[in-house]
């Protein structure tokens, strides 16, 4: 198998892709040998290895992040994902192969009002973090072999929260079965986007189940707290996800 480059792998993501031991073959650079902002250093990296898979998870993942420091959004998430993009289009076409590109993306491009959101529906973001994921992932369209998995993610063992919302709804998966999901679809020949979660749930109901401790607040309560807008329900339609699955587990 070629290899799997692995972008973002000291992030929270990142360190469970390589902690779960499934991925062989993977190469972790870390943020200064691989800065995806320098595109010289991106396309010098492609060129020196033969990769056959990236798994784009590098990013500013953080709303307040993105919210206070928009240029810092643009920097990393859009134009760092289009180096890589445009690095991969050069790659394969000198080398005649294909390289297939994951693009962890977010529900954060969804509008999050009236949930149950669709992969072809419209993305109309209301924050600087979903518009700037947004803007990358119209750069990975231009790729041939891409699929761009829009999801989000908990830690079981690590809720850093000592109250949740029982009125924001989403489609929060467990990081170890995202793990898993990022591992069927980079081996599938799935193109295109793909919402990847679980069932709607509240926060309060999910995070009650991992910590005991957790209390359960309102919506407005977290308004007053954040410089973002928040969702009321953010969920996801994930049928052609669960259909994929499907096909994958019939087929093995
Ligand atoms: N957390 C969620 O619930 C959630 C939901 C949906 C989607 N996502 C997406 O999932 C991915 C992973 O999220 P996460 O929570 O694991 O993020 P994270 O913990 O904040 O980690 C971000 C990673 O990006 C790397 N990075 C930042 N700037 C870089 C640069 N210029 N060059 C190379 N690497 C750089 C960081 O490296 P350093 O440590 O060296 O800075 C780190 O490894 C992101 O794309 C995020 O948008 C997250």
């Amino acid at each position: 198998m070629r290899q799997i480059l692995l972008t973002g792998g000291t992030g929270n993501l990142g360190r469970a892709i390589i902690q779960s031991g499934k991925f062989k073959n993977l190469l972790t650079p870390s943020s200064t040998e691989l800065d995806i902002c320098d595109q010289n250093q991106v396309r010098l990296y492609l060129e020196q290895n033969d990769i056959g898979y990236i798994i784009h998870a590098a990013a500013l993942a953080r709303l307040t992040g993105c919210e206070n420091a928009p240029a810092e959004a643009i920097r990393k998430n859009i134009i760092g994902t289009s180096n890589l993009v445009s690095s991969v289009l050069s790659r394969e076409c000198r080398s005649g192969k294909s390289i297939r590109f994951l693009q962890i993306s977010s529900d954060g491009v969804y509008e999050g009002t009236e949930g149950g959101y669709t992969e072809d529906g419209p993305t109309i973001p209301k924050t600087n973090y979903g518009w700037s994921k947004l803007g990358a992932e119209c750069a990975v369209r231009l790729l041939d072999n891409y699929c761009i998995i829009r999801t989000r993610f908990f830690d079981k063992k690590n809720i850093p929260f000592e109250t949740s919302a029982s009125d924001i709804y989403t489609s929060k998966i467990s990081l170890d079965e995202l793990v898993l999901h990022v591992y069927q679809i980079l081996l599938s020949d799935y193109i295109g986007v793909l919402n990847v979660g679980g069932n709607k749930i509240s926060d309060f109901d999910c995070h009650k189940n991992y910590k005991l401790s957790i209390k359960e607040c309102l919506r407005l309560d977290i308004v007053k707290e954040v410089p973002f807008e928040v969702p009321k329900d953010i969920s996801m339609d994930t049928s052609k996800f669960i259909q994929l699955l499907d096909t994958l587990n019939a087929k093995h």
